[in-house]
C-alpha cells in the first residue's frame, strides 16, 4: 500500500517576467513530503527562475506559494531558509581557504559573550555532516576535499534542523559517477526522513535513477507532472520539446538529400577523443570537405560546448584536433583562425556584432584578427570586401558605412557570416545561424550554407530546428547529457531517429 501523498510545498499560478521574456506563465507545482521531484525542461524553460522565486532570490509577479499549508512569500534567500527551504546551487559558493566547520557556520556563527565558541562550531559541523553520513575532519581546509565532498558541505550548511524542503539546482554537473552515487545516497536518506527534494539535472539517466516524480516545463509554461515510473523516456523528451509522439510515429522518414557530387570524401577536420571534464565527454567527430555535418540534441545537451572546444574558446583537457591528417594545436580562437577555422556564434548580441561599428568594419574584423593588428587592411581592400559580401549575401543596407546595430536581425546575421567568410575558412562552425530571423532570411541563409559546402568548405551546423538539420545534412551527430550518443546517416536522418537516440541514449 502506498502512503497518501502529502504536499509540503504548493505553487499556484506563478508568473515572472524579465524585460522581453516571460520566464514563468501561471505555473503550478506541487512537492510532496518524502519524494524526490525532478524539474525538467530544455535550457531556458524556467526551472531556475521557479527555484529562485521559491527561495526569495526573485520576486514573483503573480501567484501564490504555500509551505506546509501556510502562504509564504520570501523576499530574501535568508527568509526562505528560515522558513525551512534550503537550496544548493550549481556553483558551490563556499570558501576553499576556510575550514569545513567555518564554512558551515560562516556568516551565522553563534557567539558567546562576543566570542566565537569554536568547540561548539566544530561539534555542530560534525553533527550536520553526520546527518548525511559524511565523516570527515571538519578542521581541514574545505579546498582540500573533492568537489563532491564540498557539495556535501554545502548541503550540510543549507540544511537546518528545521528544513523541510531541499532544492538542488544542477548539483551533479561536475561530479564523476561515484560522486553522483554519494550524492544520491544522501538524497535518498533525506527523502526517507520525510524531506521533499527538488532535483534539477540535465542528465536523463540520473533523473530516472533517483526521482519519484517529474514536472516538465517548456517556455515558461507547465507541461505536466508525472510519476517517473509511468513516463517513458520518449514521452519525456517529446514533452520537453513540445512535440506530439503520435505525430512523430506516423511521420514518414524523409529521404535525405543526395550526397552532393563534387564533394570529396576526405575527412578535413577530425576530433579524436576531444573532451573537457565537467563540460563534454570525450568524443570523435569527422567532417569532410564539402560536407555539412549536423549537431542535434536538446538545448543544453552540449552542442555549443563542442563548438567552443573545436574553436579554442574553451580549453580541451583531452583528445586531439586533426586537420588534413595532421594534429594541430588549438589553444585559442586565434590558433583556430590560423588553421582556417571560423565560428559564427549563437549569441550575436554578446559575442557577435559590435553595434557601434559599421557593416564594413564588422565584416573585416575576423580577417584583420587573422592577419594580426600590426598589418592593417587597407581602406581600399576593406571597401572591396564589404561591397563584395553585401552583394554576395544580399545584405540589405543603405551602404557599407551604416552601423550594424541599425540592421534587422537577419541582415545582422548575414554580416556576421560574411565576417567569417571574409577570413576564408576551410571549416566553418555555425551555431544556430537562423535563430531569431524571419522566414525569408532563413531560407537565404540555408541556401548560402549549401553553396559554401558545394564549394568545398567543411561545415558543422548546430540547430535546435531539426527540420533544418534534416534538410541540410546527410549526416547528424546526436548529443545528450554532454555526450555524443549517436551518429545518423542517410535514411536515418529523420526526427523519429533523433528522438529515439535522445530518449534511449543511442
Ligand atoms: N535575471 C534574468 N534577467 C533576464 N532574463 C532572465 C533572467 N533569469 C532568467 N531569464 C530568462 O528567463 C528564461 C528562463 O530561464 P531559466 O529559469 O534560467 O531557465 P532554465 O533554468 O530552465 O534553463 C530564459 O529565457 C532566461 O533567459
Ligand atoms: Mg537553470
Amino acid at each position: 500500500m502506498q502512503e497518501p501523498l502529502s504536499p509540503i510545498l504548493t505553487v499556484k499560478a506563478i508568473s515572472k517576467s524579465f524585460p522581453g521574456v516571460r520566464a514563468l506563465s501561471a505555473v503550478d507545482f506541487q512537492l510532496n513530503r518524502g519524494e524526490i521531484h525532478s524539474l525538467m525542461g530544455e535550457n531556458g524553460a524556467g526551472k531556475s527562475t521557479l527555484i529562485k522565486v521559491l527561495t526569495g532570490v526573485y520576486q514573483k509577479d503573480a501567484g501564490e506559494c504555500f509551505l506546509d499549508g501556510k502562504r509564504i512569500a520570501p523576499v530574501t534567500p535568508k527568509e526562505a531558509q528560515d522558513l525551512g527551504i534550503s537550496t544548493v546551487y550549481q556553483e558551490v559558493n563556499l570558501i576553499p581557504s576556510l575550514t569545513v566547520a567555518e564554512n558551515i557556520y560562516v556568516g551565522r556563527h553563534p557567539t558567546k559573550q562576543g566570542r566565537i565558541p569554536w568547540s561548539v562550531i566544530k561539534e555542530g559541523a560534525r553533527a550536520a555532516l553526520a546527518r548525511l553520513d559524511i565523516h570527515i575532519d571538519v578542521t581541514e581546509q574545505l579546498g582540500s576535499f573533492s568537489i563532491a565532498l564540498q557539495q556535501m558541505v554545502a548541503i550540510a550548511r543549507a540544511l537546518d534542523t528545521s528544513s523541510q524542503v531541499l532544492i538542488l539546482d544542477e548539483p551533479t554537473s561536475s561530479l564523476d559517477p561515484s560522486e553522483v552515487e554519494m550524492l544520491f545516497r544522501v538524497m535518498r536518506k533525506l527523502r526517507d526522513e520525510g524531506m521533499g527534494i527538488v532535483f534539477v539535472s540535465h542528465f536523463l539517466d540520473q533523473v530516472y535513477a533517483i526521482c519519484d516524480r517529474i514536472t516538465v516545463l517548456r517556455n515558461g509554461q507547465l507541461v505536466g507532472a508525472y510519476n517517473t515510473a509511468e513516463l517513458p523516456r520518449m514521452e519525456l523528451v517529446a514533452k520537453m520539446m513540445g512535440k506530439q509522439l503520435a505525430a512523430l510515429d506516423t511521420q514518414k522518414s524523409q529521404p535525405s538529400p543526395e550526397a552532393r557530387t563534387g564533394a570529396s570524401a576526405r575527412p578535413l577536420v577530425r576530433a579524436a577523443g576531444l573532451g573537457k571534464k565537467g563540460s563534454i565527454e570525450p568524443l570523435d567527430l569527422n567532417i569532410q570537405a564539402g560536407e555539412i555535418l549536423g549537431l542535434a540534441g536538446l538545448l543544453g545537451s552540449g552542442r555549443t560546448e563542442v563548438a567552443k572546444l573545436l574553436f579554442g574558446i574553451d580549453k580541451k583537457d583531452q583528445g586531439e584536433i586533426i586537420v588534413d591528417n595532421v594534429p594541430v594545436a588549438i589553444h585559442s580562437p586565434r590558433d583556430a583562425l590560423f588553421q582556417g577555422f571560423a565560428f559564427c556564434p549563437e549569441d550575436r548580441k554578446s559575442s557577435g556584432i559590435v553595434e557601434d561599428l559599421s557593416v564594413r568594419e564588422n565584416i573585416c574584423l575576423a580577417l584583420q584578427a587573422k592577419r594580426g593588428w600590426t598589418r592593417p587592411l587597407s581602406r581600399k581592400r576593406q571597401d572591396e570586401l564589404a561591397d563584395y559580401y553585401i552583394k554576395a549575401l544580399n545584405i540589405k543596407v543603405a551602404d557599407a558605412e551604416q552601423k550594424i546595430g541599425t540592421l534587422s536581425g537577419g541582415n545582422q546575421q548575414k554580416v556576421i557570416i560574411a565576417r567569417w567568410l571574409a577570413a576564408e575558412p576551410r571549416f566553418l562552425i555555425l551555431d544556430e545561424p537562423t535563430r531569431g530571423i524571419d522566414v525569408g532570411a532563413k531560407a537565404e541563409i540555408t541556401k548560402l550554407i549549401q553553396s559554401l559546402a558545394d564549394k568545398g568548405m567543411a561545415i558543422l551546423l548546430i540547430s535546435a530546428e531539426w527540420h533544418e538539420l534534416i534538410r541540410s545534412c546527410t549526416r547528424l551527430v546526436v548529443m545528450r547529457d554532454r555526450k555524443k550518443i549517436k551518429e545518423l546517416k542517410g535514411q536515418q536522418v529523420n526526427e523519429s531517429e533523433i528522438m529515439h537516440a535522445i530518449a534511449e541514449g543511442g
